[in-house]
């Protein structure tokens, strides 16, 4: 897993409580680990019945503290010092019995003393089995904690340990990293944004079955998307084709044709502090569409098909522009196979861009569906500024940095 810059050297607690799902936190340490975060585990007693306090110090590299830690005389009382300093807390799985204590302010063990020392944003996923989810008192209990600021991811519906199926499954820990981005990003530079991003390429429907495509997977935009939503941003991605998962706290609007997308995108960033055009947009579609499946006969030796162009949206973005204020800042993408920098210098001005990605999509470790890109950023000043090759989360960073500058 690539580092995450919104994670990097912050401190994160990650508390785990006494359920099945504990096993799954080490998952979770580990991706924050990863991420770049320094992880302090706190074992609750029953969590350590499920799972050892060694499993969370071998991934993330630090002591993994458990009760017996709560009295120790190496340090002026670390719990709380640990609670102040963190960045973020986390406690996965969120038990009954730990939420119901932490409504309650009670503290005693290493957790809920952390807990109720800790100035951070808390994460709380609940997970437990059969009716403790529902049942009165714990949902109570999670409302009086929602209502003091606690946020809280989860449960899922599904399978439960014992067999049972409904609420009470711990979100996966991929989903929880999601989860956490959004709640460490909303007190970053983009906080109150809002960005409207396009991603994956258009179908140009030709019959009911049938449609003009493209090779475009989405990556980019998808990481330009998460990458606003790391800093805090409001972010709407309007998505063509594309099979990724939306990332968390992203408003997702599905869309097929370039003229669907086109609505979207104007109807989205006329409010809008910025637009990112990441999609591959067709230019052409199909001249009119059969209403029924085209059928070979026996005598079919070709078929012509007329296409006819589809609305340049970028072009109707600037065209909004003049009459409204929105998007304050667009920012567009071009894909070349030959003459990159002349090309999409053109392209930077007829559409009235004030930044422009240029990237070559011949290339087999750039463009489609690779997770690496290699662009050059091209500005309305007449900035050229080429970057090496790197991953589509990194270039989404460097678009991000430019955004900034553009919207101050
Ligand atoms: N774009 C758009 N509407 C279209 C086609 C493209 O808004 N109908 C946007 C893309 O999302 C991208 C930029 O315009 O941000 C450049 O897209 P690209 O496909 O590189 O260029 P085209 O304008 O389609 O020009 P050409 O196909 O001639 O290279």
């Amino acid at each position: 897993m690539d580092m995450i810059p919104l994670f990097h050297n912050k401190h994160i607690v990650l508390g785990v409580c006494g359920g099945i799902a504990a096993y799954k936190t080490a998952d979770l340490a580990s991706k924050l680990t990863q991420a770049g975060a320094l992880v302090d585990c706190i074992l609750t007693e029953s969590a350590t019945k499920f799972i050892g306090p060694v499993t969370f110090a071998a991934v993330t590299g630090r002591a993994a503290l458990t009760d017996a830690d709560l009295w120790r005389t190496d340090a002026h009382v670390p719990h709380v010092q640990l609670g102040e300093s963190a960045d973020l807390t986390i406690i996965a799985p969120a038990t009954a019995n730990t939420l119901a204590k932490l409504a309650h302010g009670q503290a005693d063990n290493m957790l809920s003393v952390v807990a109720l020392a800790a100035r951070c944003p808390i994460i709380l996923v609940p997970a437990m089995d059969g009716g403790m989810w529902s049942n009165a008192a714990t949902q109570a209990n999670v409302e009086t904690l929602r209502q003091r600021g606690f946020n809280v991811c989860g449960p899922a519906m599904g399978r439960m340990a014992s067999g049972l199926v409904g609420a009470g499954r711990m979100e996966e820990p991929a989903d929880i990293l999601g989860f956490a981005r959004v709640v460490l990003g909303k007190r970053s530079a983009f906080s109150g944004q809002k960005i409207v991003v396009t991603a994956g390429g258009t179908h140009e429907a030709i019959d009911p079955v049938r449609f003009i495509g493209n090779r475009s997977s989405g990556k980019q935009g998808f990481a330009i998307a998460q990458a606003a939503i790391d800093r805090g941003a409001d972010v709407t991605l309007i998505v063509g084709a594309s099979a990724l998962p939306t990332p968390f706290g992203v408003t997702r609007i599905n869309v097929e044709s370039a003229q669907q997308m086109c609505e979207a995108v104007l109807a989205a960033s006329r409010e809008a502090d910025a637009l990112v055009m990441a999609a591959a947009v067709a230019d052409f579609q199909a001249a009119s569409q059969a209403d029924q499946k085209i059928k070979k006969t026996k005598d079919t030796v070709d078929l012509e098909v007329k296409l006819v162009r589809t609305p340049d949206i970028l072009q109707a973005v600037k065209e909004q522009r003049e009459k409204t204020s929105g998007p304050r800042v667009t920012i567009g993408f071009a894909a070349e196979t030959q003459n990159l920098l002349a090309n999409a210098t053109s392209k930077l001005h007829s559409k009235g861009l004030d930044l422009i990605i240029a990237n070559d999509v011949s290339a087999s470790d750039a463009g489609f569906a690779v997770d690496t890109n290699r662009v050059t950023l091209l500005d309305a000043g007449g900035g050229v500024e080429p970057l090496p090759i790197m991953s589509k989360a990194q270039v989404a960073e460097h678009v991000l940095n430019r955004l900034a500058a553009l919207l101050k």
